[in-house]
Parts: structure tokens; C-alpha cells; sequence
């Protein structure tokens, strides 16, 4: 079985942590294919956390979609400072961040933690950089745009490379992402009054060592022994728990909040009603997501599938029939979020309610992909 590090970093860039029988990969320059993302005049670009899942995956998303840079620096720890890893044909060696990491960055594609953005962030701002952070640091500043490109991409038009001085800009929670990219063309329709939301988050989430350790707990499971317990302080595998996310005093959890909030600040609307309960499943990669509306205009199923089928980067998959509805396995590895089981809810009057499931890859439309897309438009 390969390892769930290897699982998720498929399509990862550092050359200590591959296999040698590891394929070449897909995003490598194939014999005859002209490069067009390394461009004399193209920005300067900065990727902080770059060994970590995310970072990985911003390697990966940048050069599927042939993200246009004239240079790109590779950040992390001082752990890592030092190693080598091959991006696009090219070598590169991983540098310590430090507050000259970003003279002559115009973009820095932030995801090394709260802390950290906390600190460098303002830090390359300040130094004229443009800054699309992963992390919560940010999220909730009124001045800073939490932008899903989809969505609200107007939240951020004012700010452009070459504008002449930095900025910041948060990509929201990868729950919140996922649901609000089914849920917000069903609210341009209807507008949701309210919405309830029941996740089911896979290990990716919590970064690579948690994957390591559902899979470890798996096979240890089945063997008989004790399974170890480092990540989450409890068994994973064959089991579900709540969010490992703080508790506050309202009996939410931090997961939960972000979902309230961020929804409110991303619709610039106050008055939604949201509620959510996160939990954590022995899922690998890809999370799934339960959510009910209800709606101000009636909005019938029909109308919702067709406006869900016409709405970018969401497919539906709902087949009734066949009883064959979105999961988080054929999400992995996608750009789209996959929406299934658009039914009118029976609770509702007339067509005032729906329900829905989605699943999407938090690592790539929740994490990497949404940011690179908020990168494209400062171009
Ligand atoms: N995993 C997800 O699905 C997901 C989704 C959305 C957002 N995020 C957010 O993205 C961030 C990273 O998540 P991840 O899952 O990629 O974590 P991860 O795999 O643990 O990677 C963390 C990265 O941060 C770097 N780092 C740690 N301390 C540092 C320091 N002092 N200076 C510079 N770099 C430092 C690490 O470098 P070293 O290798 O040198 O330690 C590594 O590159 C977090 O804020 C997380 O909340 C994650």
C-alpha cells in the first residue's frame, strides 16, 4: 500500500520525499510542449510553506494552469532551507522565510500557519507585495477581501499587480469554499434566509501526518493491535468524532464558526442564518458536505439542477436512478466541487426549501486552486 504521504503528494515537487519508482509527473514539461508560464515580464512570485500539503499543491495547481512568473522562490522553515526540489524542469533550493524573502516578490502565495502569516504577512506587505493567504489569520479583517472567484470576485478588483504597493487577500475555510460554491447560485436565484450544514471532512485536512496516521490506525486496526494516537488523541479509523477544532463557549467549534461567519462576510449579507456541525470521517482526501436551505423565493428542483449544471467549477451527479450521488473519492485530485441529491425539502412549504450534498477537494478548489484563481485576477 503506498503511503497516505505519497497519496497525498502524488503530484509534489521535493525530490527527498518521492519514491524512485515514482512516474514522471503529469505537470512535467512533456517532449514538445511549450512552457508558456516562464515569461520575462511575467510577475515575481513567492510560495511560503511550500514543503506542507498546500504548498505542494499550489506547485501543482501553478503549473496546470501555466500560471505566468518570471521567478519563483521557494519558503519554508529553517528545517527545510536547503533542500532541492525540481519545479517545471528547473532546480530550485528551499529558502528560510525571513523579511527579505519578499524584496522583488509582486505575489506571495501564503500557507504556513496562522502564526506565521500573522507575522510575515504585514511583513511583505509592506514591502510592496501582494499576499494571498491560506491561513485564518486575516479572514475576518473588514479590510482585507475573502474571495472565492466565483463568487465575489468584485471583493478584490482594486487590487492589481503593479498597482505599486502590497496587499492582503484571504481565501476563506476550505468548508466554506466548498459549500458556498454550490450554495451561492441557488442564492443569486432565491437568497438564502437560512442554511444548515453537516460536514464530513477527511484527514487531508489536517495536513499530511494525519493522513499518515489514518492510515497507520487502519492497518493496525485490522491487525488486531492498538492503534496509535498522536494527531487527533483518539481512533480514527473505523470511527467519526467532532471537528478537532476548538470548542468556544457557545458549544460551536472553531470549524463551525468560520462557516457562519465567512458565509456572511463572503455574501456581504448580515442576516443569513447559518448553522453547522463539522465532523471528522476515516476519509483520505476530499471533503462532503450536507447542506439545507431555505429560501425567500420559491425555487423548484428542476430550475436548481439546471442552474447548478450551468454554474462554473460545480458538476452535478445525481442519479437517481442508479442511486449514484457525488462522492469524496471521485472528487480527489479535481478542480470541481460535485453536487448531488438536489431534492425539495419535505419540511418546507412549497418549493421554499432544498437539500443538497456536495463534495470537493479541500486541498485543490478548497486551498491551492482558489488561491491561484485569486492570483490570476490581480494579473
Ligand atoms: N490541508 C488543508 O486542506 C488546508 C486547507 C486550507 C487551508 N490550509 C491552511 O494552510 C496552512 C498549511 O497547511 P498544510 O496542511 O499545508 O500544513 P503542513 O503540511 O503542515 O505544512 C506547513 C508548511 O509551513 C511551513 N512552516 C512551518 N513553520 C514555518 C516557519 N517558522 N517559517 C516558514 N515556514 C514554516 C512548513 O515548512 P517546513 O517543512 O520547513 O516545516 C511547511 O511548508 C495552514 O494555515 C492551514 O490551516 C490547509
Amino acid at each position: 500500500m503506498a503511503s497516505s504521504l505519497s497519496l497525498l503528494r502524488q503530484n509534489t515537487f521535493l525530490s527527498a520525499t518521492l519514491p524512485t519508482t515514482r512516474p514522471k509527473p503529469k505537470y512535467a514539461s512533456a517532449p514538445g510542449r511549450v512552457r508558456m508560464s516562464l515569461q520575462e515580464n511575467a510577475p515575481t512570485i513567492a510560495v511560503v510553506g511550500v514543503t506542507g500539503a498546500v504548498g505542494q499543491e499550489f506547485l501543482s495547481v501553478l503549473s496546470d494552469r501555466d500560471f505566468p512568473y518570471s521567478s519563483i522562490k521557494m519558503l519554508a522553515s529553517k528545517r527545510s532551507a536547503g533542500r532541492r526540489m525540481t519545479f517545471e524542469d528547473k532546480e530550485y533550493v528551499v529558502e528560510e522565510l525571513t523579511a527579505e524573502s519578499f524584496d522583488g516578490v509582486d505575489i506571495a502565495l501564503f500557507s504556513a500557519g496562522g502564526s506565521i502569516s500573522k507575522e510575515f504577512g504585514p511583513i511583505a506587505v509592506n514591502r510592496g507585495t501582494i499576499v494571498v493567504d491560506n491561513s485564518s489569520a486575516f479572514r475576518m479583517d473588514e479590510n482585507v477581501p475573502l474571495v472565492i472567484p466565483e463568487v465575489n470576485p468584485e471583493a478584490m478588483e482594486k487590487i492589481k499587480v503593479g498597482m505599486g504597493k502590497g496587499a492582503l487577500i484571504a481565501n476563506p475555510n476550505c468548508s466554506t469554499i466548498i459549500c458556498l460554491m454550490a450554495a451561492t447560485p441557488l442564492h443569486r436565484h432565491a437568497k438564502v434566509l437560512r442554511m444548515v450544514v453537516s460536514t464530513y471532512q477527511a484527514a487531508s485536512g489536517a495536513g499530511a501526518a494525519a493522513m499518515e496516521e489514518l492510515e497507520l490506525q487502519t492497518r493496525e486496526v485490522l491487525e488486531g493491535k492498538p492503534p496509535t494516537c498522536k494527531i487527533f488523541n483518539r481512533q480514527y479509523a473505523f470511527n467519526l468524532f467532532s471537528h478537532n477544532a476548538s470548542v468556544l463557549s457557545n458549544g460551536y467549534n472553531e470549524e463551525e464558526m468560520k462557516l457562519v461567519k465567512e458565509t456572511r462576510k463572503i455574501w456581504n449579507d448580515k442576516d443569513v442564518k447559518v448553522t453547522a456541525t463539522c465532523i471528522r470521517v476515516p476519509v483520505m482526501r476530499a471533503h462532503a458536505e450536507s447542506v439545507n436551505l431555505q429560501f425567500e423565493r420559491p425555487l423548484d428542483e428542476d430550475t436548481a439542477r439546471d442552474i447548478l449544471k450551468n454554474s462554473p467549477g460545480v458538476v452535478v451527479i445525481d442519479d437517481r436512478e442508479s442511486n449514484n450521488f457525488p462522492t469524496p473519492l471521485e472528487v480527489s485530485n479535481k478542480d470541481d466541487v460535485a453536487v448531488g441529491r438536489i431534492r425539495r425539502d419535505l419540511s418546507q412549504d412549497g418549493n421554499q426549501g432544498l437539500d443538497i450534498f456536495i463534495c470537493g477537494d479541500q486541498i485543490r478548489k478548497g486551498a491551492a486552486l482558489n488561491a491561484i484563481q485569486i492570483a490570476e485576477l490581480l494579473l
